[in-house]
């Protein structure tokens, strides 16, 4: 989880003080939005998935905003990746409530 979608996320909680300038960086930006569509599908996958249900739902939420933020960077709409910031963290916690062991108590957010 840290490994991917920590430089995957953050790339979206940061766009608006780290914003691609070339197109190189842009590139880049593509492939990390992609990522992160595509580890909320790893973790649908079976073996992944804790169960079939909510685990689905959560899941499906950081897929969405995945995909969403992926067009954005295609269009390299700034604007756009920012106002995604409030969806990705949300569909982080949502799960973490859901799933992750002591989640919330006391350790930082995300
Ligand atoms: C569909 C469920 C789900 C989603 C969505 C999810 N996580 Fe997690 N995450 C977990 C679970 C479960 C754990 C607890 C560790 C484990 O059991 O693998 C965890 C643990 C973590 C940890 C603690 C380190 C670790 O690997 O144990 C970090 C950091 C983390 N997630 C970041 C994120 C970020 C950032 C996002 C959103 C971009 C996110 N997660 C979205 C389920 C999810």
């Amino acid at each position: 989880m840290i490994r991917v979608l920590y430089p995957t996320s953050d790339a979206v909680f940061y766009i608006t003080t780290r914003t691609p300038t070339t197109e190189a960086e842009w590139g880049e930006l593509q492939g990390k939005t992609m990522m992160l569509a595509e580890s909320a599908n790893l973790m649908m996958l079976p073996g992944r998935a804790r169960d079939q249900d909510r685990w689905m739902q959560d899941s499906k939420l950081l897929l969405d905003v995945g995909i969403a933020a992926f067009k954005a960077a295609k269009r390299k709409d700034v604007e756009a990746l920012s106002a995604l910031n409030d969806q990705l963290y949300a569909s982080c916690v949502t799960c973490h409530q859901h799933y992750r062991p002591n989640y919330g108590r006391g350790r930082g957010a995300q």
